[in-house]
């Protein structure tokens, strides 16, 4: 049993993060040094010196070579040491690991496990990499919260209602049902929400200058562990996408995140929100980025709550609902990556008929 699923992509960094500097993320329980080399190339290696263990993003870039900061190892681009002091032979155990990354547009993507990751590749984020027609801001936020909590969070929306009333949160957001389906063999969850004819809330309607009512849908994709796509749909009520997929007269946004797991509590919250219109607006560019930077701390403020709350509280019990259906289902999925192992049992984990729970 894993910890953490591995073998898979995850976000590591925005990639404007990446610069030539040591930058010390981990992930998965492993402690990874990102830097940049002159030629622009993306490189990471274990944050760990061989010599005394010492973090290698303490240390120094020379050109191309890391030199660590305590006793002036020195590292190339592969991990290979190539430096060491006082001597001229060079031990063989010096080398560190060093890991596989993919720019994708704003975000980097790692590489954690043992295998050869051979035709995987990262999930497609078109979004972020200057498709025509889409603009983007992105940022990232480490919550102190084990990964599963974050997962809870964004495969149920309803706690829009509540936790972001006044932002994107309104009273159809909590009672309109979900659909949900699961796809195991890819590890993908996809939820549904279809609201019709409902309140236009703040967000959407400062950006697209729609008014109440407006058609709302919110459909989840959740590619387990580590990227969740939300594709939102805001149209004039009554308006449905044509048959050919046109859909003329309807706001497109495709908010993305990067959940990383970092530790048993902590997690890297990389956000990305995307849309096809008002692209040359600046002035929604900075609506658009402050309003999500004020709804991503809402969820950071509960989940580091809510974490400590776990953390003191010997009782797993928690109520299970029909609106739970995603984020279990996501759950289970990210349990059998881990071989079985989950970061928060539940005392109920009946999935396929969400009932009311009572012990
Ligand atoms: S700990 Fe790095 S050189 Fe000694
Ligand atoms: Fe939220």
């Amino acid at each position: 049993m894993d910890h953490f699923p591995k073998n898979q992509w995850y976000v590591i960094a925005l990639t404007e993060e990446i610069a030539h500097r040591p930058l010390a993320r981990t992930v998965c329980d492993e402690n990874i040094v990102c830097y940049r080399l002159p030629d622009g190339t993306p490189v990471a290696l274990a944050d760990r010196c061989s010599h005394r263990r010492y973090p290698l993003s303490l240390g120094q870039l020379d050109g191309a070579t890391l030199i660590c900061g305590y006793h002036g190892f020195s590292y190339d681009c592969t991990g290979t040491c190539i430096a060491v002091q006082g001597q001229s032979r060079i031990p063989a155990q010096a080398d560190v690991p060093s890991y596989q990354l993919v720019e994708q547009g704003m975000w980097t993507w790692v590489w954690i496990g043992d295998e050869d990751p051979a035709g995987k590749k990262p999930p497609l984020t078109p979004w972020l990499e200057g498709k025509d027609g889409w603009m983007a801001i992105s940022a990232m936020a480490p919550i102190d919260c084990r990964h599963s909590l974050l997962v809870d969070n964004l495969l149920d929306l309803s706690h829009e209602t509540f936790l972001h009333g006044g932002y994107i949160g309104t009273p159809e957001v909590s009672t309109t049902p979900i659909t949900t389906t699961v796809d195991r063999e890819n590890s993908i969850v996809r939820v549904d929400k279809h609201m019709e004819a409902v309140e236009c809330p703040p967000f959407y309607e400062r950006t697209t200058g729609l008014t109440s009512p407006i058609d709302r849908w919110q459909d989840i994709e959740f590619f387990a562990p580590g990227f969740y796509l939300l594709h939102v749909r805001i149209a004039p009520a009554g308006s449905a996408p044509r048959a050919d997929g046109r859909d003329d007269g309807a706001f497109h946004v495709k908010v993305l995140y990067g959940l990383t797991p970092s530790t048993a509590d902590r997690t890297y919250d990389f956000w990305a929100v995307c849309r096809d219109f008002a692209l040359d607006d600046t002035e929604i560019d900075t609506y658009l980025d402050a309003m999500q930077r004020e709804i991503v701390v809402q969820d950071v403020d509960a989940l580091n709550i809510l974490e400590q709350r776990i953390q003191n509280d010997p009782n797993p019990f928690e109520v299970v609902l029909g609106i739970d259906r995603g984020a279990l289902t996501a759950r289970r999925v990210i349990q059998a990556l881990c071989g079985g192992y989950t970061d928060r049992p539940l005392a109920n984990d009946e999935i396929e008929e969400p009932a009311m729970v009572k012990k």
